[in-house]
């Protein structure tokens, strides 16, 4: 049974009706719809439009399909177009005639708008915790290995730079995690404005104290336009790229431990648990969760361009087009509901390699450190990197490690080498002269570990 049909004379084509229907994914905003219906009917009993009785009716009944949902025993295999027509179908069921008072001066445009806002609010929150979580098992990486002062060459351009520690590299991916959180705060804020009594259109033709109402819902606001709030995604499209975002950064940071879980690195080991095996090659240890998810951001990127397209050729108001918001964002908040605690329980059970970390440390990467030794003796700094890079040059051209120069090979590129230059080959006091806000310094790491400690609490 649909909402509709005084009009026309025809059935429905079996086809086009199938493809019309929008109950195989929208059945997931069941609780939503009912708690807005609930709102709408004793709305509509505070403007007089039903009496109080009638609205009780219908609130007994919306809370008895609330406790159905709740109890699994809601059948959604009735064939109904969408969730709105399955829920007031149900609605006569229990409560007969006066369910057809539910409906008067509500279209399903403000009410689908309402109820996905409502879905979205809820889900911003679920998926706020699943990034603390992920958050969380960062700090107590960052926190076991400052406790070692576990060493690893930095990269850029993939190609060793500098050494770091090894919880400031944790701790730097913690960080774009906060901004996403904050991101998702401050969606919340905008996904807050009420939609219901924009009517089909042109507002509700009864008087409706929508603000009264969207409070009730736990909403901030009522939509000061009726004709954008039914057309309104850009709450949905705004979510999909803090997904997207979310993605990009857990891909980065999958890519980064699948090449560090490599033979050739052999800086971490994965668990076995957040590993799979090959089908074929006995010997197979693969990082398939850590592929996925860096697999995942692609589809979350495509979620996000998907429904742009969607929405920017939109004549008016509401279009069915629109129908297309809700399976790209049911998906998304779905992979971010899995894809973040499964990176979390990778994070928290894989095995650091400190001695390999330390192994791949060459001296080398401390010719910026050997620039600075000659700017405290008063070179221009230019000049300096010129002459440690002579010295890399030097070194490469002997066959040895740069610390191993020859001390008159020393006094050949500036007499002002002394032989306390060997005092430069470290790679403890190199990290240590980085104390400053946000360096890579054990006490600059320390502090910016209590700071990650604090702000995780609240995004
Ligand atoms: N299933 C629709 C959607 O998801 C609900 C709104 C339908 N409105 C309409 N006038 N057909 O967008």
């Amino acid at each position: 049974m649909t909402l509709w049909g005084g009009r026309f004379t025809e059935n429905q084509n079996q086809l086009a009706a199938e493809f019309n229907n929008s109950l195989p994914f929208d059945w997931r905003l069941a609780a939503v719809d009912v708690r807005g219906s609930i709102a709408w009917a004793l709305a509509l009993a505070r403007a007089n439009v039903i009496t109080a009785l009638e609205a009780e009716q219908l609130v007994a009944g919306l809370n008895t399909i609330q406790d159905e949902i709740e109890s699994g025993q809601l059948d959604f295999n009735t064939g109904e177009e969408d969730i709105h027509s399955l829920v007031e179908r149900r609605l006569g069921e229990l409560v007969g005639a006066v369910a057809g008072k539910l409906r008067t001066g509500r279209s399903r445009n403000d009410q689908v708008a309402t109820d996905f806002r409502l879905w979205l609010m809820d889900t911003l929150e679920q998926v706020d915790a699943a990034a603390q979580g992920l958050q969380a098992a960062l700090i107590k990486r960052a926190e076991l290995d400052l406790e070692w002062s576990v060493m690893l060459p930095g990269y850029t351009h993939f190609q060793r730079a500098q050494p770091i520690l090894l919880s400031h590299w944790w701790l730097s991916h913690f960080w774009p995690l906060q901004r996403d959180r904050q991101r998702l705060r401050q969606l919340r804020d905008r996904t807050a404005v009420s939609p219901l009594g924009a009517g089909a259109l042109a507002g509700t033709a009864f008087p409706i104290d929508r603000e009264a109402l969207a409070h009730e819902l736990g909403f901030n606001s009522a939509t000061p336009n009726s004709l954008d709030a039914v057309s309104d995604r850009d709450f949905a499209a705004e979510f999909l790229f803090v997904a997207a975002l979310i993605g990009v950064h857990l891909s980065k940071l999958s890519e980064a431990l699948i090449l560090y879980s490599t033979r050739e690195f052999g800086f971490i080991e994965l668990a076995d648990a957040f590993s799979t095996g090959s089908s074929l090659m006995p010997q197979k240890k693969n990082p398939d969760p850590l592929e996925l998810t860096r697999g995942k951001a692609g589809t979350l990127i495509g979620h996000l361009t998907g429904l742009l397209a969607t929405l920017k050729a939109l004549p008016s108001a509401y279009d069915k087009d629109l129908q297309e918001d809700k399976p790209v964002v049911f998906d998304a908040a779905d992979t971010l509901r899995r894809m973040l605690p499964v990176m979390a329980g990778a994070i928290n059970t894989l095995t650091v390699r400190g001695d390999r970390m330390a192994a791949a440390l060459d001296a080398a990467m401390l010719a910026t450190d050997l620039a600075d030794y000659l700017v405290k003796r008063g070179v221009p700094f230019r000049e300096a990197h010129g002459l440690a890079g002579q010295a890399v040059r030097k070194a490469i051209e002997l066959g040895v490690s740069l610390d191993r120069l020859p001390f008159y090979e020393w006094k050949a590129i500036s007499p002002l080498i002394e032989e306390d230059v060997s005092s430069v080959f470290d790679f403890a006091a190199s990290i240590e002269r980085r104390n400053v806000i946000g360096g890579t310094g054990r006490a600059a790491v320390k502090q910016q570990l209590e700071e990650a400690k604090n702000v995780i609490r609240s995004a």
